[in-house]
């Protein structure tokens, strides 16, 4: 048996009083409520090297933000007066290396780079090099696919870029500008789709949040992108995740409604392949189309019992969940001069604290203060 509690004392306060970010010396940087430090894993679990949970999870996915900058305002996340962090504040692409090479010494095996808009960041090219450096890591990105040239993405993939996600939440201009509030058009997008394609940045996925009274009738057009493409399109649920906190369930279209809604014109057979971890159900064609359509629905049926992930911010907090209230500054141990092993037993430990879950829709549910944009999707 594990003990719960640890008679250890967590990792020396001394490693944090260097950081010229915050002046607290506390590992508990960005919070809904007070300052805590944080606490410390069992032995037998730090002796173990893994990130592992109270619940008996690993960790295997690391999704890292590179920056909270973004040239979308999107309705469902960030606000037009959104402020963003000083570049200083931000991870160097050496920290990211660094992390990512711990926690690919722990068992990460999927890394993943988010934003706000990670093609925004000057030195995208170098942080994929330098998380490359981490063997047998699959290295995904998630961009909004307004950005992309060839040459851009036959870089990306020489400095071992794997795979990308594209967020499309419309294939109609006057829709595409309102959910976004960008000059982009969706014919951009497609044609970044067609160049990822082109580049083998495959399998190729994408993602739309449909949002009630805004573009919760274009279920069947989104479809449609699987169809041509022969790709994954999935719907994610909304989330309360979006900056001006005015999120609410009768927003939320869930994934049974968007599915009825496609199943109206195209039958959707299971595909009863998806891994345990995945937070998608996916779904083939009944009537042998190419393409696949999967289904993400935190709010409706959250799917944090096999969860594998952990999330990094943009400005080095680690957080167990998305709708965490608490996160964790690991930029304290790296400019504080810390060790490898230190910043892995601060991985685990930071696992360790990982809740069993969400759930949304109780009255009891906090938003966290941080928008997706600055957690990492
Ligand atoms: N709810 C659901 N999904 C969201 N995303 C951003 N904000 C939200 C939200 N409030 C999605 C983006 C992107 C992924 C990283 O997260 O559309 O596809
Ligand atoms: Fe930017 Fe993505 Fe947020 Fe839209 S959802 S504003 S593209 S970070």
């Amino acid at each position: 048996m594990l003990r719960i509690s640890s008679p250890r004392t967590p990792l020396p306060l001394k490693l944090f009083k260097a950081s010229a970010i915050d002046t607290q010396n506390t590992l508990r940087v960005r919070t809904n409520s007070a300052i805590e430090p944080l606490p410390c894993a069992p032995e037998a679990i730090r002796a173990a090297r893994r990130m592992m949970d109270s619940h008996g999870r690993t960790i295997l996915d690391l999704r890292i933000s590179i920056t909270d900058r973004c040239n979308f305002r999107c309705v469902y996340c960030m606000e037009p007066d959104v402020q963003f962090q000083p570049p200083e504040a931000l991870l160097s692409p050496e920290e990211i290396a660094r992390l990512a090479k711990v926690a690919g010494s722990l068992g990460v095996r999927k890394i993943r780079i988010t934003g706000g808009e990670p093609t925004l960041h000057p030195k995208l090219e170098e942080i994929i090099a330098g998380i490359r450096q981490t063997p047998d890591i699959e290295i995904a990105m998630i961009t909004n696919g307004s950005l992309l040239t060839r040459e851009k993405l036959a870089r990306w993939k020489r400095a071992g870029l794997d795979r990308i996600t594209i967020s499309i939440d419309s294939v109609r201009s006057d829709r595409f500008s309102k959910v976004t509030r960008s000059t982009t058009t969706p014919d951009d997008v497609l044609s970044g789709i067609e160049m990822c394609i082109a580049e083998g940045l495959t399998p190729l996925k994408l993602n739309a949040v449909l949002v009630r009274d805004v573009n919760d009738d274009e279920a069947v057009q989104l479809t449609g992108l699987a169809r041509r493409f022969g790709l994954e399109m999935r719907f994610i649920e909304y989330m309360p995740l979006d900056s001006a906190h005015a999120w609410d369930a009768t927003k939320v279209v869930s994934a049974r409604e968007t599915r009825e809604a496609i199943e109206a014109i195209f039958p959707l057979t299971p595909t009863n392949t998806d891994d345990p971890h995945s937070t998608a159900r996916t779904y083939r064609f009944t009537d042998g189309s190419p393409g696949h359509i999967g289904f993400i629905a935190p709010v409706s049926e959250p799917f944090c019992g096999q969860c594998s992930r952990l999330r990094l911010t943009a400005d080095g907090n680690v957080r167990p969940c998305l709708f965490s209230t608490k996160e964790w500054s690991v930029m304290h141990l790296l400019r504080g001069g810390a060790s490898d092993n230190e910043i892995a037993d601060f991985l685990i430990d930071v696992t360790w604290t990982k809740l069993a879950g969400h759930n949304i829709s109780a009255p009891t549910f906090v938003q966290p203060q941080r928008p997706m944009s600055a957690v990492g999707g």
